[in-house]
């Protein structure tokens, strides 16, 4: 229980707020959310525009400086990127200190926080030059590291990055192009992987974001910033809930059986959840959803799997929960993790590289928060507490 006259602190009046729900933590002016709408805006454009017209790199210039580039811009941003998208001989001999089988989760955290003792040219990172390499480093590395990750984990020489391929292009070659094969990047499964990464760019103040926030806040160096981003985003609640929608869809097997399944998650006595429904903040259809849904259709009917019995249940789930007075009751919808598994294992990414995916994706808007926060300031974050353990005893030493 509560005790009122602790919210009553030496300092004046503190508010109770476990895990933020309904406190604002900062200003930020990247990513609009408007969970009753259904809306998405990265910079004041609609995420339906974004993922219509433009690329990630675009995108990702969008969310780091504000504005759409010109096409000079974005020449030299992607200029920048490729400078900067190789791994140095000696971060590679970072990863033969990963046992094989190590998530690859688990091996992204460890070696974006060891870049911070790699990359020792800026200590105070207080100078704009500074910042924007930094964060152009990470952008730039986050595929590479991602997939050898992977390619890492399975035995395979990893494939360096091709400054002839787009960022999105670059990724897929990179995990599964094999070493000195020329490698076709399928331009459908490139775009599909495109769209994944400009919905999975920015959330405003998510669970890994606000870490990065907090973690800079006391002026840490932005890649073990992004490493406490990476370990965040690694848990189930967070970025590995496309692997449960997958697991679950598995579990089900067939659309008959979803009566069964629908049933269960509205029994209050069974532990069961509707995996890839409801939302923290969308309180309607989550639009990045809609988009991957429609994608995941058309990369199946180009691979030939139109009949795939993961998506059939999947719809035929949608529908008959978006009929079903439990969920209309509550405003379940599905979110951005419901189709976004299907969709990546169609196009041959293993579960454990889900989340990789992901944190690929979601650097672009961590170091966007990261130099937001450089450039307004903050001072040190230092949430309160209400204290509920014994009040003052003393030892009984005889
Ligand atoms: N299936 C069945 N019932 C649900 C579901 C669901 N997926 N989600 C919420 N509910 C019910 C709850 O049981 C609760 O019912 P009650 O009012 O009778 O107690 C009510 O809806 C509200 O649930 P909360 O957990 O309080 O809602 P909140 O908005 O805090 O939760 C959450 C959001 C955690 C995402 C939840 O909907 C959930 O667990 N979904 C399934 C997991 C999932 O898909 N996670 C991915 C989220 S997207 C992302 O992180 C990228």
């Amino acid at each position: 229980a509560i005790d009122v006259r602790a919210l009553l602190g030496q300092n004046g009046l503190l508010t109770y707020d476990p895990g933020f729900r309904s406190t604002a933590s900062c200003q930020s002016a990247i990513t609009y959310i408007d969970g009753d709408a259904g809306q998405l805006l990265y910079r004041g454009y609609p995420i339906e525009e974004l993922a219509a017209s433009c690329s990630f790199s675009e995108v990702a210039h969008l969310l780091m400086y504000g504005e759409l580039p010109t096409a000079e811009e974005l020449t030299g941003f992607q200029r920048n990127i490729n400078d900067h998208n190789l791994l140095h001989d000696q971060v590679l001999s970072f990863y033969h200190g990963f046992r094989r089988d190590a998530h690859p989760m688990a091996v992204m955290v460890g070696v974006v926080g060891a870049l911070s003792a790699f990359y020792q040219d800026a200590q105070d990172y207080n100078r704009d030059a500074d910042q924007h390499k930094a964060a152009i480093r990470l952008v730039a590395k986050m595929p590479a590291i991602a997939a050898a990750s992977f390619t890492y984990s399975i035995g395979r020489p990893i494939r360096h990055p091709d400054n002839r391929l787009d960022y999105a292009s670059n990724f897929l070659q990179m995990m599964f192009g094999k070493p000195n094969e020329p490698y076709h990047v399928d331009p459908v499964l490139a775009k599909a992987i495109e769209l994944i990464l400009i919905l999975h760019a920015d959330h405003e103040q998510n669970a890994s974001t606000s870490t990065v926030r907090m973690a800079a806040s006391s002026g840490a160096n932005p890649f073990a910033c992004i490493a406490s981003g990476i370990a965040t985003l690694w848990g189930p609640a967070h970025g590995g809930a496309n692997e449960a929608v997958l697991n679950m869809l598995e579990m089900i097997g067939s659309p008959d059986r979803i009566p069964d399944i629908v049933r269960r998650a509205k029994d209050k006595n069974d532990p069961f959840r509707l995996m890839g429904f409801g939302h923290r903040v969308y309180k309607n259809y989550d639009p990045r959803a809609a988009l991957i849904r429609d994608t995941t259709r058309q990369v199946l009917a180009h691979l030939g799997m139109e009949n795939s019995p993961l998506m059939a249940t999947a719809l035929e789930l949608e529908r008959v929960a978006l009929e079903d007075e439990y969920f209309i009751a509550k405003k379940l919808y599905p979110n951005v993790d419901f189709y976004s598994g299907i969709l990546l294992r169609a196009m041959g990414f293993p579960s454990r590289m889900f989340t990789a995916v992901f944190a690929v994706a979601r650097t672009v808007g961590w170091v966007s928060h990261w130099l937001e926060l450089k450039r307004i300031g903050h001072g040190i974050d230092r949430p309160r507490q209400l204290y509920t353990g014994p009040t003052v005893r003393h030892l009984d030493k005889r």
